[in-house]
């Protein structure tokens, strides 16, 4: 028998990868940047698989995988939202701004994805055994896919926003140039470009003292 609150971990985080696929589904509609689509593609598939590994995680430690426990209908809720945001922007006719509405779902998805792997990581530490193996195993075959999802997918909506804001972006973002994997490295790709930036800002002539 596994702990309740691990029990309660793996559903919700099942819960959310099945959210997931039905978010970057939705997401692909809104991509208007050609790599970005790729990307999501890409990242579609490996959500697909998340599902089946939790789903044979969850059997395999003895849980039901199609039980929703109150916590899994918020997870569900949350998830909807997301689709229903993009929904909503798709509709209202301006295919930028879906796609920001897009990155920024996926980045508030994949924010709780990537805590949900960080969480199964630790509890495969925590345990002993069988159940320790069974959680090591799915872990490392998931992680580093978390990893990216997070960290890129921020990158093309901090990048995408400030090329709709008018500002020198970089696109495809610094953190996919440079595959990140962690949150040092992100951070580091991130900072790369703001020197860039701002040296291009101020080579651009300030409008008050442009030659008439
Ligand atoms: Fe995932
Ligand atoms: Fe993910």
């Amino acid at each position: 028998m596994i702990a309740a609150q691990l029990k309660e971990l793996l559903l919700q985080s099942l819960e959310h990868e099945k959210g997931g696929v039905l978010i970057y589904r939705t997401a692909l509609e809104c991509a208007v940047n050609d790599e970005l689509r790729e990307e999501w593609a890409e990242y579609l598939e490996q959500t697909e698989n998340h599902v089946e590994v939790l789903t044979s995680l969850c059997k395999a430690l003895g849980l039901d995988p199609g039980e929703r426990t109150p916590g899994c209908q918020v997870v569900q809720h949350v998830g909807k939202s997301f689709v229903q945001a993009m929904k909503m922007a798709l509709a209202a006719g301006n295919p930028v701004a879906a796609e920001l509405v897009a990155c920024e779902c996926v980045v508030l998805a994949e924010t709780k994805d990537h805590a949900d792997w960080e969480l199964i990581g630790a509890c495969a530490d925590a345990h002993e055994g069988e159940t320790a193996v069974a959680l090591r195993a799915a872990y490392d075959e998931i992680e580093d896919e978390e990893d990216e999802h997070l960290y890129h997918t921020k990158g093309w909506c901090r990048e995408l926003w400030l090329k709709s804001l008018g500002i020198s972006a970089t696109l495809p973002p610094p953190e996919e140039k440079r595959d990140v994997k962690t949150a040092v490295e992100a951070d580091q790709a991130k900072k790369s470009e703001k020197p860039r930036r701002r040296n291009r800002a101020r080579k651009r002539p300030r409008p008050d003292r442009a030659r008439k």
